[in-house]
């Protein structure tokens, strides 16, 4: 064969391989409003700059028919490329070749990306959207997500791993987008479950639909499974290229440093207001959020799940940080289970990889109850204390307003190595409230008194004094347990210098296998 069929040859083969199943599954692709693998990939990366591995690679499989029917690439798209001019390994599951089901060939190529982006230190991405194991392949389907499985335990806390959910993820499947750091769902046509409706009709009689069962929404706001809903692939995309901005590409390396032109010293006068002197009326904790970080951007994660508890990323003078903030505007910001799996997680992921966190406290305790009692929220609520006393990264805390109970102590106190602890004048750092400590402490004593206007007047003596004594910044001040006293317009520019200070910190943990957080 001549050197100029030679190369026509290879150009054919390019050419067949990126037509997947055929026009007519791409068709049906698009009918679903669905993008095709390879559409994910170039939305997703810079322009021209994928490189694709193992092309031609095809199934071995001889059973059911499948001898005759083959496609180059056999269902993943797999290959490097750069996010921003960073690099990124990735894979992008093609529904269109075998419902994008995975075959032992098809697990070898997302091994292959995974195992070489370990090497180099880079980000791994997933675009999910497969039927599962190939049925035709049997227990060489499971054994292949199980090396999947095994390699994203490996990569876990060493190089940042995201994956994007864009049509089903069913059964054991489920399991590899779980191990990674971050989830994002495209609201419609994406749905994740253990066992699909049809299973759950059978063993529970219940009847649910796909969406019911394991849509966007459920796992965004009822289980919290996904980080992030997107209204669309290509939003969600987007979504995932802004959340690669903040992260660094292994951790041995920190986030990236983006120049800032936001002014340090800017000062937020609206902040010196925003306590509204009713300590039981809420604000909302984004308002500060906003307004204390660089160019007023936040990239919230987990907006739909426990939203008590504020978590996301954003800048301080062009340094990436964790926020972690406890938000009054909705349960009075308190802790409560889900609130505290949030938190921990969040925090955790930050200390893998040298994301310093910035904790706002404005928190009225644990939330009471035998719901919560049942549900194990001493064992949450420790996860949640657990990770902050892990973590070694920079720890600054701002007290804008409560602090009560065990809840102060969670939320990165200065003996959970908390390294510069702020309060605004208007913050409560106490053991509970006035009225909660009046009833304990002068219980006795009021119940002894029968005229109601005489007691009322005792109680409210007796918070006054409470509130005097303890309801204040300056107690814990004095102890050394607050750093310093700040005026809230001025707390971008203080957050900003002790972020400034800490970026040389060096703090370890005694050698060990591993901890034994509470599960
Ligand atoms: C082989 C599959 C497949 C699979 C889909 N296809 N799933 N081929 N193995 N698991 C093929 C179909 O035969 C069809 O081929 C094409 O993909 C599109 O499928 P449709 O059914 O036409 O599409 P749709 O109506 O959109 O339904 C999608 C679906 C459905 C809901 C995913 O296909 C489905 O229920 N598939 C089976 C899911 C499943 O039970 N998987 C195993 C789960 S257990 P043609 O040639 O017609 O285009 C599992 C264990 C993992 O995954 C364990 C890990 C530890």
């Amino acid at each position: 064969m001549s050197q100029e069929n030679k190369l026509k040859g290879l150009v054919d083969l390019r050419v067949q391989a990126k037509q997947g199943g055929g026009e007519k599954r791409v068709a049906s692709q698009h009918a679903k409003g669905k993008l095709t693998a390879r559409e994910r990939v170039e939305l997703l990366l810079d322009e021209g700059s994928f490189e694709e591995f193992d092309m031609f690679v095809t199934h071995g499989s001889h059973d059911f028919g499948l001898e005759k029917e083959s496609y180059l690439g056999d269902g993943v798209i797999t290959g490097y490329g750069t996010v921003d001019g960073r690099l990124v390994y990735l894979y992008s599951q093609d529904f269109t070749v075998f419902g994008g089901s995975l075959s032992e060939a098809f697990a070898r190529k997302i091994c292959k990306v995974m195992d070489q982006a370990m090497k180099v230190g880079a980000p791994v991405i997933g675009l999910n959207d497969s039927g599962g194991a190939r049925i035709q392949e049997g227990v060489k389907s499971l054994a292949g997500y199980a090396e999947i499985f095994q390699r994203n335990i490996m990569a876990s806390g060493v190089i940042p791993q995201i994956s994007a959910i864009f049509g089903p993820c069913a059964g054991g499947a489920v399991y590899s987008p779980a191990l990674t750091d971050f989830i994002m769902m495209s609201r419609e046509n994406s749905y994740m479950f253990v066992t699909g409706p049809k299973v759950v009709k059978t063993v529970t009689n219940e009847v649910v639909t796909d969406a019911e069962l394991g849509g966007a929404m459920v796992h965004a706001s009822k289980s919290g499974v996904t980080h992030f809903v997107a209204e669309s692939e290509q939003e969600g995309i987007m979504l995932i290229r802004k959340l690669l901005s903040f992260l660094p590409s292994n951790n041995l390396e920190e986030p990236p440093l983006v120049a800032c032109v936001d002014p340090v010293d800017r000062l937020e006068d609206a902040l010196n207001e925003i306590i509204p002197d009713n300590p039981n009326k809420p604000y909302d904790v984004k308002d500060v959020i906003h307004s204390i970080v660089d160019n007023n951007e936040f990239m919230e994660v987990h907006r739909h799940f426990a939203a008590n508890l504020v978590v996301g990323f954003a800048r301080f003078n062009g340094v990436a940080v964790g926020i972690v903030a406890n938000q009054p505007k909705y349960l009075a910001g308190v802790l409560d289970i889900n609130a505290s799996r949030k938190g921990a997680r969040f925090v955790r992921f930050c200390d893998c990889f040298n994301i310093p966190i910035v904790t706002l406290v404005d928190v009225p305790g644990f939330l009471p109850g035998t719901a919560q009692e049942y549900g194990g929220i001493i064992i949450h609520g420790a996860k949640f204390l657990f990770a902050y006393g892990e973590a070694t990264v920079p720890k600054v805390t701002v007290t804008l307003r409560k602090s009560y109970g065990g809840a102060h102590d969670v939320m990165s106190c200065k003996q959970l190595r908390g390294d510069i602890n702020y309060a605004w004048p208007s913050a409560e750092i106490a053991v509970m409230g006035a009225s909660g400590a009046t009833e304990v402490l002068y219980g006795r004593q009021l119940k002894g008194i029968e005229n109601p206007e005489e007691r009322a007047a005792l109680v409210k003596e007796k918070e006054n004094e409470y509130t005097e004594k303890f309801a204040n910044p300056y107690v814990a001040a004095r102890h050394g347990f607050i750093d310093d006293v700040i005026e809230p317009r001025n707390t971008r520019f203080r957050v900003i210098r002790a972020l400034q200070a800490l970026a040389t910190k060096k703090d370890t943990n005694p050698p060990k296998k591993h901890s034994n957080i509470p599960l």
